[in-house]
């Protein structure tokens, strides 16, 4: 019997199968319920009990062996279909499904916000994110003396007073006037630093899409329209908006831009803190100091301008409450705007 069951585990070491259906048969004949382990369980039976121990030890060695021979085979097995298999693989079944990525919903916003200013014949204009002071602040009508210009909202690049970090795309548009003549018609989507804490509602870097337009004739009716127009498009045909009196050194008269909540319809609720009203945007009609200064004729030509948050509008459009979750790149938040737009 103890050769019997040493012949066995030989056969076990040396089982090489040729194809996987063999594996199986294999299993069945060795461990099945008529197999050879049963039938020498069988005979144990009627073995003297002095020789039960050892008998008893190769039998259970050889079936550990033969369960762990097996399951080693079926897995190399799944793992590399044999030759033949794969010839009988059924060429109907549908393809796995690729995992693609999705566009960032700062992107999705950005280029919506861009396509509906298009729309309006509004052509694309870009500049760097290392800018001069003239481009920044000067050429746009902000005094010396000006806090955006303090050490807490600026980011200077070496010591160097002159060379920054733009804190607003405005920027992009003195580089405009530099080369263009009235009429002009820009938006300067980009990305834009402040040197500000890290929260909820603000961040270091952030992204602006800024407009321009400037022609004989351009008045703030224009300006209103077009942001209607803008608002409507953004967050749907029942948008209304309204606007606050403001203050930017670079337009005169200067407005705040609201919306009318999205969410409660105008009713008030926590997002809109019970006014019914969103904070949009900043707009106003170019000063003429910053027409003149881009040697622009301020008799002539008149303008507006306008420059929104771009997170800021993905927040209220996507109900996201949290704007850091958009630089943290987490594919689970990511993923969920891979349908939209
Ligand atoms: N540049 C302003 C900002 O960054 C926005 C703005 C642009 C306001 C144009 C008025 C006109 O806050």
């Amino acid at each position: 019997m103890i050769e019997k069951i040493n012949d066995l585990i030989r056969r076990v070491e040396e089982f090489k199968p040729k194809a996987a259906a063999e594996i199986e048969e294999f299993r069945i004949r060795l461990l099945g319920k008529k197999g050879e382990l049963n039938q020498i369980l069988e005979e144990f039976k009627t073995v003297a009990p002095e020789m039960k121990r050892e008998l008893g030890q190769q039998i259970n060695r050889l079936k550990t062996l033969a369960q762990q021979r097996i399951n080693d085979l079926k897995t190399a097995a799944a793992a590399e279909p044999a030759a033949t298999e794969q010839a009988a693989e059924d060429l109907t079944r549908p393809g796995s499904n690729d995992k693609i990525g999705s566009r960032h919903p700062i992107s999705l916003v950005r280029n919506q916000i861009v396509e509906i200013f298009s729309r309006m014949g509004y052509t694309v204009a870009e500049g760097p994110e290392i800018e001069d002071d003239w481009h920044v602040f000067s050429a746009l009508n902000f005094p010396p003396e000006h806090p955006a210009r303090d050490m807490q909202d600026t980011f200077f690049i070496e010591k160097n007073p002159d060379i920054l970090l733009r804190t607003h795309t405005s920027s992009i548009q003195v580089r405009t006037m530099e080369h263009q003549k009235p009429p002009i018609r820009v938006v300067c989507p980009g990305r834009v630093f402040r040197n500000e804490a890290i929260s909820y509602r603000a961040h270091c870097i952030f992204h602006q899409v800024e407009g321009l337009y400037v022609d004989e004739n351009v008045s703030f009716a224009d300006l209103k329209q077009s942001i209607l127009y803008f608002a409507k498009e953004m967050f749907g045909e029942q948008t209304r908006i309204r606007m606050r009196p403001s203050y930017f050194p670079f337009t005169e008269p200067s407005a705040e831009v609201d919306v009318s909540c999205n969410l409660c319809g105008g009713k008030g609720c926590n997002v809109c803190k019970g006014t019914g009203w969103l904070e949009i945007m900043g707009c106003g009609m170019v000063d003429p100091n910053v027409l003149e200064a881009n040697h622009i004729d301020s008799k002539k030509y008149t303008g507006f301008a306008f420059g929104m948050g771009v997170e800021r509008i993905a927040m209220l459009k996507f109900g996201v409450r949290d704007l850091r979750l958009y630089f943290e790149n987490d594919v689970r938040f990511l993923d969920q705007f891979n349908s939209v737009l």
